[in-house]
């Protein structure tokens, strides 16, 4: 078996995986990532696309923000439609500046990715067999096959960011860990269509027949997504009921026109969360989806994933610096409020919009009570603007 060694050896390419990699290199920390899937995957796996402001600054900050700069729209603010109407919460004005950017999640993989591997990264795609051992210890290590060698990774420490279906958290012992989970009864169907967006904003839309939300990746790419039940597949939404569902959830009294294009990508997706806490093992550390998971509707996945490699990578580098345990100790903790937080808006935000299975007319009088305050109240409004763009103190 070869025996290689690093600082930390890191679990999962997605955005925590990645971003972590980036994030230590710029303090000199040596990383390995190892990646299941192969590049072209990863690089092509349609997800959200929604960037909090403190997402947009980090990717400034560390060099890889250039082509989100070109090519990512800014947003000032999004609208609630609601009573065939549109109310605007405008974000700009009700956080004193703070925008957000839409870029798909794949595109910054994309700029993490290259900018890695010019940066001279080991970072191995097509790893199927990785395994964490000896977590508690001060030597972890990772084994896995690389083309048809048996490597052992001799580490620090363990990054497990390999997202929901990984197998870092199964590293640490089930006693170990509490799990905190909601399952919403009922997912998106989300297309990206081949036409320029019929609004410049987000419109996310509460309608008596269920939520639809009109996004966007380009001037020319639409992206789409409308309520289904939780016992629907794909095959119970061929494009012509997408399109008929879109038209009547997002039409409003004025008219607006939704306009139509080939369907370039079709996916159903679950509302869940999960939250598992401690997000730390001995020197295990979990971050992203592997840890923890938000419905999509107040876009916080990718943008908390961000928040906690941040925290990671500080807590390693004041380690390595000055050999404090502190930050490192205190990493579940710090990570797990900003992670509950965003659970709770995301919740909030989900049950605002949506229409549930078991809810009557009194329920949606309350549901439309609520989205009328939220979007004629400054301070309602302001609460929503603050969590969407990135909530600073939590
Ligand atoms: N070995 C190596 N890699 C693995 C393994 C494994 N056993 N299991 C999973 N992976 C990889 C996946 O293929 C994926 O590329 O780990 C990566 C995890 O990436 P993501 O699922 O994108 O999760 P994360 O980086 O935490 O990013 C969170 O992704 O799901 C969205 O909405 C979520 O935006 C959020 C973001
Ligand atoms: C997206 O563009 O994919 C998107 C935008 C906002 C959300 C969720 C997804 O809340």
């Amino acid at each position: 078996m070869a025996k290689e060694r690093t600082q930390v050896g890191i679990i999962g390419a997605g955005p925590a995986g990645l971003m972590l990699s980036h994030l230590l290199a710029r303090v000199g920390i040596d990383s390995v990532v190892l990646e299941r899937r192969s590049r072209e995957y990863v690089e092509k796996r349609v997800r959200a696309g929604v960037l909090e402001q403190g997402t947009v600054n980090l990717m400034r900050e560390t060099g890889v923000g250039a082509r989100m700069d070109r090519e990512g729209l800014v947003h000032r603010g999004i609208a609630l439609r609601f009573e065939g109407g549109d109310h605007r919460i405008d974000f700009e004005d009700l956080t004193g500046g703070s925008t957000i950017t839409v870029y798909g999640q794949q595109e910054v993989v994309k700029d993490l990715i290259a900018a890695r591997l010019a940066a001279g990264q080991r970072l191995h795609f097509e790893i199927e067999d990785v395994s964490a051992h000896d977590v508690s210890s001060s030597a972890p290590k990772l084994r896995y096959t690389l083309g048809d060698e048996s490597v052992e990774l001799e580490c620090d420490f363990i990054a497990g960011c390999d997202g929901f279906h990984g197998v870092s958290r199964d590293a640490i012992p089930a006693d170990h860990l509490t799990r905190y989970e909601r399952e919403y009864p009922f997912g998106w169907v989300g297309i990206l269509a081949s036409v320029a967006p019929s609004a410049e904003e987000l419109i996310y839309s509460s309608h008596d027949r269920g939520f639809a939300l009109l996004s966007m990746r380009s001037p020319t790419l639409t992206r789409l997504y409308v309520q289904c039940d939780r016992s629907d597949t794909i095959d119970d939404w061929p494009d012509a009921r997408i399109w008929e569902e879109l038209h009547l959830r997002l039409a409003t009294d004025e008219g607006f026109e939704l306009k139509e294009g080939p369907i370039v990508e079709k996916t159903i997706a679950w509302m869940h969360s999960v939250v598992t806490e401690p997000m730390q093992h001995g020197r295990l550390f979990l971050a992203g989806d592997a840890a923890h998971i938000v419905p999509a509707t107040g876009a916080k996945g990718l943008n908390l994933a961000v928040h906690v490699v941040r925290v990671l990578s500080a807590a390693l580098d004041l380690w390595y610096r000055s050999g404090s345990p502190a930050a490192l100790a205190a990493y579940s903790e710090t990570c797990l409020r900003r992670v509950w937080r965003a659970q709770h808006f995301s919740y909030w935000m989900t049950t605002m919009l949506h229409r549930f299975p078991t809810d009557d007319a009194f329920q949606r009088k309350l549901q439309l009570a609520q989205l009328r305050w939220v979007s004629s109240s400054r301070d309602a409004a302001a609460s929503l603007a603050e969590n969407y763009v990135g909530i600073v103190r939590v």
